[in-house]
């Protein structure tokens, strides 16, 4: 039978999602369902691996049933996934052992901080590219392995498994407990914090720095290449890509080109400009990463900004101060008034990610006065958005030398005109969204299709993207300024709260 589509599975944070395209790019079926979050302390936040698992045994089969779809027409599948969320589970039951530590988590603060005071704390920003913080896995493993009993040996004898949520799912997928393949992706592998970013190999000394043993750890791949068929949820289907989710936003978003860049708006957001074949060592606080690796070409890298709490912000003013009751309310109450009446929120729910890399930061809502109603509140939240957009985008520009003349958008928020207006004004740039809004699967499934022949090259996939939306900067420039210096006055007071 010919193989008219390609699947992707997009992990994320708060679900899981099985998309069909076909070759134009097109979206032709989705099964979606949400996980359960955990909060067991402030700061802990946790998911049922198995539980996500199961999701996607489902949600496979299911996107298929919707349009009368079989395996059999099925070229390939890829898969996005929420990055360095940490999974331990064992070789020979397939059990989970424990929780998943999510990425959002900053239970190891204290950790963090306790390496950072090491004399040869320098070589984890020098082999990994990343800062120390409690963003990336390994002190994360490092946490399991010291609060499990009996964890470490086990680990060493290779009898418990760790991985990010790809490694996770390729191995329940191609077999589990009967052969499951234990690899990851080199996007996914470079934000371990374990992993060498030029020799794109396991770091035996950061292994040793953060006492990680070897055993546990999957065989690193390159991103678009076969590792095995998912038989358990598409039989005789090949899985030909694994991407962390932000680059495969970048892939779909078609950033192939040194020097294009994405910023993709979801729980957290994160701005990726794609740098070429070498890694290129920021100096103003953003991550070095691999942007993706096709077979056997050389990794393309990227500059990331990270930034922990955007759309999670709006999540918050809905569920948990209930000043609106659906996400896309938020637009209507902030046109409701004309500006923030002098209000300003910094979510540093997980302390300040990008470019501050402040663990210790927590959030502050400041200029409250009566005058203020929900409505500023709601400005101040979307604000906050673009604020942080902004402080990302300077840091890249100042890393990189080069000014961002466009800034391709995409992601649940990019719904939400007057956010993307106000962040074309922020950042006096022109904000552009394409048509397939779902890029973070369509460029696991770009991926895919490459490895497996579906789609011929590079320059294909380009011809797919269309423009659907643009916003054109319209602020005046001395407000901007005025605002932004205002934004910054409220970072800094983030950060000595917990003193
Ligand atoms: O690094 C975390 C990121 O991969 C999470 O993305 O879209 O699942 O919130 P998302």
């Amino acid at each position: 039978m010919v193989a008219h589509f390609v699947m992707s599975i997009d992990q994320g944070t708060t679900s899981t999602r099985c998309i069909l395209f076909d070759r134009g790019g097109r979206l032709v079926s989705v099964a979606q369902r949400e996980h359960k979050q955990y909060f067991p302390k402030p700061g802990w936040v946790e998911h049922d691996a198995a539980e996500i698992w199961r999701n996607l045994e489902h949600l496979a089969p299911e996107a298929l049933a919707k349009v009368g779809v079989s395996a059999a027409q099925v070229a390939a599948v890829g898969i996005a996934n929420q990055r360095e969320t940490t999974v331990v589970w064992d070789r020979h039951t397939g059990h989970p052992l424990g929780r998943a530590i999510v990425w959002q988590d900053t239970r190891t603060d204290a950790m963090v901080t306790e390496y950072a005071r090491r004399p040869d704390a320098a070589i984890v920003q020098e082999r990994s590219g990343l800062p120390l913080a409690t963003y990336f896995s390994a002190p994360r493993i490092r946490w399991m392995l010291d609060h499990t009993p009996g964890l470490r040996e086990r680990a060493e004898r290779g009898e418990v498994l760790f991985g990010t949520m790809e490694s996770w799912l390729i191995w329940n997928l191609t077999g589990g407990v009967d052969g499951g393949v234990h690899v990851t992706d080199v996007t996914n592998a470079s934000r371990t914090m374990l992993m060498n970013i030029k020799t794109l190999d396991w770091d035996p000394e950061l292994l040793e720095f953060f006492g990680v043993p070897a055993a546990m750890l999957p065989q690193i791949r390159s991103s678009s290449e076969v590792y095995g068929t998912a038989d358990r949820a598409l039989p005789g289907v090949r899985i030909a890509a694994a991407l962390g989710d932000q680059q495969a936003a970048l892939f779909g978003q078609t950033c192939f080109a040194r020097g294009e860049a994405k910023c993709t708006y979801g729980t957290g957001s994160f701005l990726l400009l794609n740098t070429g074949d070498t890694p290129v060592h920021s100096t103003h606080g953003l991550l070095t990463t691999v942007g993706y690796r096709i077979g056997t070409e050389p990794a393309v890298y990227a500059l990331e900004g990270s930034i922990a709490v955007t759309g999670s912000l709006v999540q918050w003013f809905r569920d948990s101060l209930g000043l609106i009751s659906t996400a896309p309310e938020i637009e209507t109450l902030a046109r409701s008034v004309e500006d923030n009446g002098g209000c300003y929120i910094v979510p540093a729910f997980s302390g300040l990610y990008a470019p501050h890399w402040r663990s210790e930061a927590r959030g502050i809502i400041v200029g409250l006065t009566s005058y203020i109603t929900k409505g500023h509140l709601a400005r101040a939240v979307l604000e906050a958005t673009g604020w942080q957009t902004r402080e990302v985008v300077d840091a890249m520009n100042a890393d990189s030398g080069l000014a961002l003349t466009t800034l391709k958008v995409d992601g649940g928020m990019t719904s939400d005109n007057l956010l993307m207006q106000f962040i074309a004004d922020v950042l006096a740039a022109p904000v552009v969204r394409p048509m397939v809004a779902e890029t973070v699967s369509l460029g696991a499934a770009y991926a895919a299709g490459l490895a497996v022949g579906y789609w011929p090259d590079l320059d294909g996939l380009r011809r797919n993207w269309h423009r659907a939306a643009q916003w054109t900067p319209s602020m005046d420039p001395a407000r901007r300024e005025s605002e932004y210096a205002n934004w910054h006055r409220a970072v800094e007071r983030t950060f000595d709260w917990l003193q």
